[in-house]
């Protein structure tokens, strides 16, 4: 069998922004920090990570579209198109892989728009407010789930 270990992670809109937004809520990491100890986290389990951020909803989707044959499994952080994005949840449909989502603030215990995440259904797990480490969580349990 074909080792599968192909992890694409993908943030959507304003993650990339991270050394400016709320601390409280995210961490003092910025974007390319974050995404080196998530290259870190994928290393150390033996995966591949590659990575994709886009503030265009329509990039994020045909990001989806193209995955299936580049892919083994998906780390998701959809930013606030976690809350109302059908086309997204669609996509992640379409991408058929197994996805995990991640959100490093604890999205259930802040403003009630937070709490409704349209991708949850199509995901293996979710995993939020654990910072940067919840990624290493995510990749953990993609790890279990492509290498049994
Ligand atoms: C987020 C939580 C979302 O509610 C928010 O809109 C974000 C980031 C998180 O990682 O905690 O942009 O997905």
């Amino acid at each position: 069998m074909t080792m599968r270990n192909r992890i694409e992670v993908m943030h959507g809109v304003n993650l990339d922004q991270l050394g400016r937004r709320d601390p409280e809520h995210y961490g003092g990491l910025n974007f390319d920090r974050l995404e080196q100890r998530i290259e870190g986290f994928a290393r150390e389990l033996g995966l591949t990570a590659r990575f994709f951020q886009t503030n265009s909803e329509e990039e994020f989707v045909e990001h989806l579209h193209r995955l299936h044959d580049l892919a083994d499994g998906l780390v998701i952080n959809p930013g606030a198109w976690t809350h109302y994005s059908w086309a997204i949840h669609d996509a992640l449909e379409i991408a058929a892989l197994p996805a995990v989502e991640v959100h490093l603030s604890d999205v259930d215990a802040r403003e009630e728009f937070r709490r409704v995440s349209v991708v949850r259904d199509l995901c293996v797990a979710t995993v939020k407010g654990k910072g940067p480490d919840g990624y290493r969580e995510a990749l953990n349990r993609l790890k279990e789930e492509l290498q049994p």
